[in-house]
């Protein structure tokens, strides 16, 4: 087992990458992106629908090899999946046949560990995560919410060095998701490791992160990188965070002259969402920015 204090760095290198297209034309979803994580860092990865975040995560875990550039991690360039390198996916992707612990351990499957510490391990997890109680809990039975925390908790479980979070929250309510970003944001400050969360909500890449790297799309390319020297935990309200969300927000509005920045939404945990189709009639606790 590694020890989760050796959270380690992330150095993507001049990464592009094609998919062939049903016609045989290749598809350039990622050009050239270069980008280098510090150890123990957070750093949020903002953009709209499509525009490669879901594929540079699975370079990162090493889902996908067919790419040009380089990911190194911890010094060794990625060539597999590893269990230092925890994801959690967009969609839980929980296996409905096993119970919340069944799932966590699941994931332990090739750790080398006896059963018994798979089973503490397992445990540990689910307290971490805030779900005693629901060990013995079928997906089916857990809120959206809940079956999230046990998507986290079996990416953690390995003790990764490095978690990388592709929308965890995106089908969540405003008021879950808020919740669960506060577990994650204790979750990393006691864990220590590195993580890279992908999202196309202004305000959690902000709240989490220490660096929001801002991604434009066809083909997605770094656009920004800002800084979020804002005290933790994070107010939402403070003028110094809402200045940095009108300047992310703004930097996305330059795509599309027709479709302007509208206002931030400042309802708690509301998110200010980005995204590739205009929305005809934006809910009001979620203002949507179309280009
Ligand atoms: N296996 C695949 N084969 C061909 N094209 C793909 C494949 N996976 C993704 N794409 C294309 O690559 C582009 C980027 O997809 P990706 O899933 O990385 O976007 P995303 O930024 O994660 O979007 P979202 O926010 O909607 O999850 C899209 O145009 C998509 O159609
Ligand atoms: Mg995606």
């Amino acid at each position: 087992m590694t020890s989760s204090t050796l959270s380690e760095s992330i150095d993507i290198l001049h990464v592009s990458k094609r998919y062939a297209q049903q016609d045989g034309t290749p598809l350039a979803v990622l050009d050239d992106i270069s980008l280098r994580v510090r150890p123990g860092e957070f750093v949020s990865v903002l953009g709209s629908s499509g525009c490669g975040k879901s594929t540079l995560l699975r370079l990162i875990a090493g889902l996908d090899t067919d790419y040009t550039g380089d990911i190194v991690v911890a010094g060794e360039k990625v060539r597999d999946t590893s269990l230092e390198r925890g994801i959690v996916f967009q969609d839980h992707r929980l296996f409905p046949w096993l119970t919340a612990s069944q799932n966590i351990l699941a994931a332990l499957r090739n750790a080398p560990l006896s059963a018994r510490e798979k089973r503490d391990a397992v445990a540990q997890h689910i307290a971490l995560v805030g779900l005693n109680g629901f060990e013995h809990a079928y997906p089916h039975q857990l809120s959206g919410g809940m079956a999230q925390r046990v998507a986290i908790a079996r990416g953690l479980v390995n003790r990764p060095r490095v978690l990388l979070l592709d929308e965890p929250f995106g089908a969540l309510d405003a008021l879950t998701r808020g919740r669960l970003q506060n577990e994650l944001q204790r979750i990393w400050e006691h864990e220590r490791i590195t993580m890279i969360l992908v999202t196309h909500d202004v305000d959690e890449a902000l709240y989490l992160g220490d660096r929001v790297v801002t991604m434009a799309p066809r083909p997605g390319r770094v656009k920004r990188i800002v800084d979020v020297a804002l005290p933790r935990p994070r107010e939402r309200n403070d003028p110094r965070f809402i200045r940095l969300r009108d300047e992310v927000l703004a930097d996305f509005a330059e795509h599309d002259g027709e479709h302007r920045a509208p206002p931030g939404d400042d309802t708690p945990h509301g998110g200010t969402r980005i995204q590739a189709a205009p929305v005809a009639s934006p809910p009001i606790t979620e203002w949507r920015l179309a280009w």
